[in-house]
């Protein structure tokens, strides 16, 4: 099963977000319309800068448009860390400053758009935090919603999360948005760490995107080279890194790939389980609106994934 809708594609670029770039860069089966990077792994200047270097050295600059997205949370602050992604978001290997003349929020304006545009035709995919989802929602205060859908690398339904026992670091960065995205009603399929921490990526395929000459090669390779180290560190369980980003862009592209189970859902804003999205049991009697991934076909993602970037990165 195949889907042909016109795609967004908002990360937060970060390494797996990079990852999931070229991914859906190369894809045949994915019509993306454009790109909105926000902060989340990373300042705002830098995501939008890091999406550019890869666009760039796929040789797409000119194809495929990018919109730079929020700087902050919808009302808390935002502290970084780099443990993950680096400082810079892609391993701090500091890729100069391409951002430019790109102000933050024009996403927001450019999913509007696209969303009275081309209705249920559109789907977004979002691998980071969701505030420019929530401000786009919030631009339609007395719905009807338009029929858009969403796949979200977002939340951990089973599995423990990668901040805490409860939650998943997109959500955590900006559970007020999270919330609203999830209570609005628009179809969302949660690509949540249930069954990204089943899709990993090992020193085994750095080794060989290593060997490659490609400027997205050389990127890439610096990058996922730190993300392995960290995931060795704070993850040894996994033997490897998780391929979250990617797997959504996976699940957009063929549904398929995951098996999911239907409803509602909301997001804890406060408490010890700050983030953690959980059923909504004020609408526990209601027509389901998410879809919760809970098991993948791994391997068949992983075989289609490192197909198309080895055509991407040699
Ligand atoms: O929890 C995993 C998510 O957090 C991924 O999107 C990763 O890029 C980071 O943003
Ligand atoms: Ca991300």
């Amino acid at each position: 099963m195949e889907s042909r809708k016109k795609s967004i594609l908002c990360v937060d670029t970060g390494v797996d977000d990079a990852l999931a770039l070229c991914y859906a860069l190369s894809h045949e089966d994915l019509d993306l319309i454009g790109i909105c990077a926000s902060y989340g792994m990373a300042t705002v200047p830098k995501t939008y800068s890091n999406t550019k270097h890869i666009v760039n050295s796929l040789g797409k600059g000119d194809q495929i448009p990018v919109y730079m997205g929020s700087e902050k949370p919808l009302q808390r602050d935002r502290e970084y860390s780099g443990t993950f992604h680096g400082m810079d978001g892609l391993g701090n290997q500091n890729l100069p400053d391409i951002s430019g003349d790109a102000t933050p929020e024009e996403s927001v304006d450019f999913i509007v758009d696209s969303i009275k545009r081309y209705g249920e035709d559109l789907q977004i995919i979002t691998t980071g935090p969701m505030t420019d989802m929530a401000k786009v929602l919030l631009r339609f205060p007395d719905g009807p919603l338009p029929g858009f859908s969403m796949v979200s690398m977002a939340g951990a339904a089973i599995t423990p999360g990668n901040c805490n026992l409860y939650s998943e670091a997109n959500v955590m960065v900006d559970p007020e948005a999270a919330k609203i995205c999830f209570e609005s009603g628009v179809p969302i399929t949660m690509v949540g760490l249930d069954v990204t921490r089943k899709t990993l990526l090992t020193e085994k395929e750095l080794k060989v995107w290593q060997g490659y000459d490609s400027e997205s090669a050389k990127i890439l390779s610096k990058a996922v080279g730190f993300y392995l180290e960290a995931y060795r560190v704070h993850h040894p369980y996994l033997a490897g890194c998780a391929l979250h980003d990617p797997l959504a862009v996976g699940v957009a592209m063929h549904p398929d790939l995951v098996t999911t189970i239907p409803m509602n859902i909301t997001v804890v804003t406060s408490g010890e389980a700050d983030g953690d999205t959980v059923e909504n049991l004020d609408k526990v009697a209601e027509e389901p609106t998410t879809k919760v991934a809970l098991s993948v076909d791994g391997k068949r993602f992983m075989k289609d994934f490192y197909a198309h970037m080895d055509a991407v990165l040699r």
